[in-house]
């Protein structure tokens, strides 16, 4: 892959799991982006530590900033800081990779786990795809360069074709359905985007061992989050508005 097009990256929820690894391996690869912004929502706490030390070797490269994607001023604020960051500069890349689970059967789940996992899973990713817009619309205003894009890390378990192949195992309604819509979300702003020359795709990284993914799950961050970023850097007009795997495989709503 070359992720090297994308000169600006944001990633949400990069002080663990998939969002870690992603900037860990953008950071890492020779053809790493210019600037490297990897949010979290408490960048001072011990479960931001492999972040801080992560954005301590590539310094000039990784600038951490607050940023709790259900929280409309902190999101805000992170803007502000980016907008300065980039003096002008524009992003050309955002991963809404933030996500929750609450796992739960009909009965196990209530309103609160309903809202609770729609607001981060949801309205989170809609709200910073908002506010980091225009930063976007600028780098699609760049002659020749390459179309910005947005990833909403999405699930196979939004499928509701899917839905009844592990159904059984995993009904967790609350995700399940804030997935799907989520998938909703990519589908409008793609085609509301479109204008602008921004992609908009939604992902599934595969079943990955995280703390979300558990110790069954079947790939490693590394594999996951290198098939990510190859499909990223592959995809053209005809990608956005769809859900894709950690391949590249299109997968049926
Ligand atoms: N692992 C899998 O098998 C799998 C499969 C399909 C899809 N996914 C999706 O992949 C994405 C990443 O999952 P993961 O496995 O890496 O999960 P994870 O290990 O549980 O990490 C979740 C990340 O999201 C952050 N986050 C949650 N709510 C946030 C908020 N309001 N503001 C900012 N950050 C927030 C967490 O930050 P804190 O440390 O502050 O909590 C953490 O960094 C999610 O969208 C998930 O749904 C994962």
């Amino acid at each position: 892959m070359n992720p090297g097009i994308y000169n600006s990256v944001l990633i949400t929820g990069s002080n663990r799991g998939i969002g870690l690894e992603l900037v860990r391996q953008l950071a890492e690869s020779v053809t790493s982006p210019s600037q490297i912004f990897a949010g979290c929502r408490d960048p001072g706490g011990p479960r931001s530590k492999a972040l801080q030390d992560l954005a301590q070797k590539h310094s000039n490269l990784i600038t951490v900033i607050p940023l709790d994607t259900t929280d409309p001023v902190s999101i805000k604020e992170a803007s502000q800081v980016v907008g300065r960051k980039l003096s002008g500069g524009s992003l050309s890349l955002l991963i809404n990779n933030a996500g929750m689970n609450i796992p739960g059967n009909l009965q196990q789940t209530g309103m609160k786990e309903m809202v609770d996992v729609y607001t981060t899973n949801v309205v989170g990713p809609m709200l910073v795809a908002k506010e980091f817009l225009p930063y976007m619309q600028r780098a699609s205003a760049l002659p020749g360069s390459q179309m910005p894009v947005i990833i909403n890390v999405s699930s196979i378990m939004s499928s509701i074709e899917k839905c009844h192949e592990r159904f059984s195992k995993s009904p967790a309604y609350a995700y399940r359905t804030s997935k799907a819509a989520l998938n909703m979300l990519t589908r409008c702003m793609a085609e509301e985007l479109k204008k602008d020359g921004i992609l908009v795709t939604a992902l599934h990284p595969g079943l990955v061992k995280t703390d979300m993914g558990g110790p069954q799950a079947h790939l490693t961050v590394v594999e996951s989050v290198s098939g990510m970023l190859r499909v990223i850097s592959s995809l053209t007009s005809e990608h956005s508005g769809t859900l894709l795997d950690w391949e590249g495989k299109g997968i049926p709503w």
